[in-house]
């Protein structure tokens, strides 16, 4: 897997990241899901880069332009609930792309700290011989990613995929190297040291989608 770190250079989506974790700034609902959005642009740029790009002539009042265009169909699938801004920074940047929504939570059968990946909604287009971007903003134990493609096969099988995500842990980034094809890309903001006892990435950001859309009732 090729795997794209963000802050492994400086830039101003730092700024986007220190938000994102600061607790005295991620409770602004709107200012945290824009940080998300934001990052989502960012690493939408970067890996706008290293798509397929044919030359086009465009007509101007004054005469003709010829410029690359990307060539590659893509669809951005994104894993609710968290990754609703995240989809939508992607979108802003590829806004010819055809959308896919897949739900994935943590079910905790027995109340305590172990948890499966129950993935139950899933609405998409075909994928076959498609640029398939997915968009999870927390990469933590990589189970998510890989139960998600796993539900997408049904779909088709993409020519290429992109994984889109704003902080992982070291051990989720392992996991999907291991069980995704060898040529995906990995666009990630930043990645953390390790996960906590109950799989939460530490230091993280705590709860992604609670900061985005607020809390929810567990059933
Ligand atoms: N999902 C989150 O929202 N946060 C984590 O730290 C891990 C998974």
């Amino acid at each position: 897997m090729h795997i794209h770190h963000l802050q492994e250079k400086n830039s101003i989506a730092n700024r986007f990241i220190a938000q994102l974790r600061d607790t005295s700034i991620q409770q602004d609902r709107m200012r945290f899901r824009r940080n998300i959005e934001r990052i989502g642009e960012v690493l939408s740029f970067e890996l706008s880069k290293e798509l397929n790009y044919h030359s086009k002539s465009v007509t101007t009042p004054l005469g003709t332009a010829q410029i690359n265009l990307p060539q590659e169909d893509i669809v951005i699938c994104s894993i609710l609930r968290a990754g609703l801004p995240l989809h939508n920074g992607i979108l802003n940047y590829f806004d010819e792309a055809e959308n896919s929504f897949i739900s994935a939570y943590r079910h905790h059968p027995d109340n305590d700290e172990k948890f499966e990946i129950l993935v139950e909604y899933l609405a998409s287009p075909s994928l076959e011989g498609k640029t398939l971007i997915l968009a999870d903003p927390m990469l933590a134990t990589g189970r998510s990613f890989v139960n998600v493609l796993k539900a997408l096969e049904s779909m088709g099988r993409p020519e290429q995929i992109h994984m889109v995500s704003v902080i992982g842990a070291k051990e989720g980034v392992e996991y999907v190297s291991e069980n995704f094809p060898e040529n995906t890309h990995l666009w990630i903001a930043t990645i953390d040291e390790k996960l906590n006892e109950r799989g939460y990435i530490v230091p993280g950001l705590g709860d992604a989608g609670d900061l985005c859309f607020g809390t929810k009732k567990q059933h």
